[in-house]
């Protein structure tokens, strides 16, 4: 009704101006129309957005991978709420049980129709014998979020050539292991969504990340390439650059950081993982490619965009800092 009425008259409006101009006044009234144009768009979508959502995610099945803990189950639970049959995939029983009850207690209505899948993205043949049971049952899911990801920072002398293989084989394979199970009956039933998740360490290098760094860059290069070839069977894919986000992956990487990775990102301000998964479940709903939650990320992603290498400069100088500051200390 409200965009109805908007409509009607966003359009009389543009036909007043219109008229206006024609009869040659001041070229100053005729700006007026991109600003008037921009502030009833706004408005239409103040009052549509909460609606839109509902009538987006309304009994949408989905399947999150990490969905049992930081932004995997912040995301099963807001989904929930919308409406969603959700199913949450991880290795470990216990983070299934524990993300379950605390699913259920939000969730009055669709606490029956959430599912729990013990699985390792790793492991490909077991992976597509579980994936294979659950489509039977419940059919393919509407969306796939790959959220299921490990990291451990450290500098590239000091770490393990087997972290590289256990993040590269989580955070990159274990997304692409879901996928070439998933994507076949996607392709054929022309739709669906899914949302992989990188991180602001999945478009700019951070010292004390290579092996992360690694991991999200293939992540990231992967989902732009699989955009391009899904676009033209109906799938929406979106890729999310989270900033640093209060999770328990968080809390495990503290030990490891190096004290200049901490002096350089340490000073970003943390997101919450509901922060994080609203900003993810609104921007699915929209179709955007490109998922920034947060200020930060927002201005990290756009300087990198626009300076290019001389943003490097920047971060050189912030590390030359940190190594400043560890000689003093
Ligand atoms: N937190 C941040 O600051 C941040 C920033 C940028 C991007 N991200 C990315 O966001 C995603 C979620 O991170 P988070 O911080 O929410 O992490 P988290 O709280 O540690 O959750 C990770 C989830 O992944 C699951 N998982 C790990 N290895 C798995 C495997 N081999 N197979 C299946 N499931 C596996 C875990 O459950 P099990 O252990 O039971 O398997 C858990 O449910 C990750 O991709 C992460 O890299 C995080």
């Amino acid at each position: 009704m409200c965009q109805v009425f908007l409509h009607k008259y966003e359009t009389r409006a543009f036909d007043l101006l219109y008229q206006a101009r024609r009869c040659l006044l001041p070229k100053r009234i005729f700006r007026l129309r991109g600003v008037l144009r921009w502030f009833l768009q706004f408005l239409r979508s103040l009052i549509m957005n909460n609606k839109s959502l509902k009538d987006y995610y309304s009994n949408k099945s989905v399947l999150i991978t990490g969905g049992t803990s930081g932004i995997g189950l912040a995301l099963a639970k807001r989904l929930v709420l919308e409406g969603c049959q959700v199913a949450i995939l991880s290795r470990q029983q216990t983070l299934l049980e524990n993300a379950s009850s605390e699913i259920s207690r939000i969730a009055t209505d669709n606490a029956s129709s959430l599912v729990t899948i013990q699985a390792d993205v790793t492991r490909r043949e077991d992976l597509n014998v579980i994936l294979d049971n659950y489509t039977a049952r419940h059919g393919l899911p509407d969306i796939v979020i790959n959220c299921a990801g490990v990291s451990h920072p450290g500098t590239f002398t000091s770490l393990k050539p087997e972290i590289f293989d256990w993040l590269m084989d989580v955070n990159y394979f274990g997304t692409v292991n879901v996928l070439k199970n998933l994507v076949p009956g996607m392709k054929s039933r022309r739709s669906g969504s899914i949302v992989n998740i990188s991180s602001v360490a999945g478009f700019l290098g951070i010292y004390g990340y290579t092996a992360y760094s690694g991991s999200k860059f293939a992540v990231t290069g992967f989902s732009d390439a699989l955009r391009s070839e899904l676009k033209p069977y109906g799938i929406q894919v979106s890729i999310v650059f989270p900033p640093d986000t209060q999770t328990p992956q968080l809390d495990y990487e503290q030990p490891f950081k190096p004290f200049i990775t901490k002096q350089v990102a340490g000073s970003a301000k943390l997101m919450s993982a509901e922060a994080v998964a609203n900003e993810i479940v609104k921007n699915v709903a929209r179709k955007k490619y490109v998922i920034l939650p947060g200020n930060e990320g927002k201005l990290i992603y756009n300087l990198n965009n626009l300076l290019g290498r001389r943003f490097h400069d920047l971060i050189d100088l912030m590390v030359k800092n940190a190594i400043r500051k560890l000689k003093l200390g």
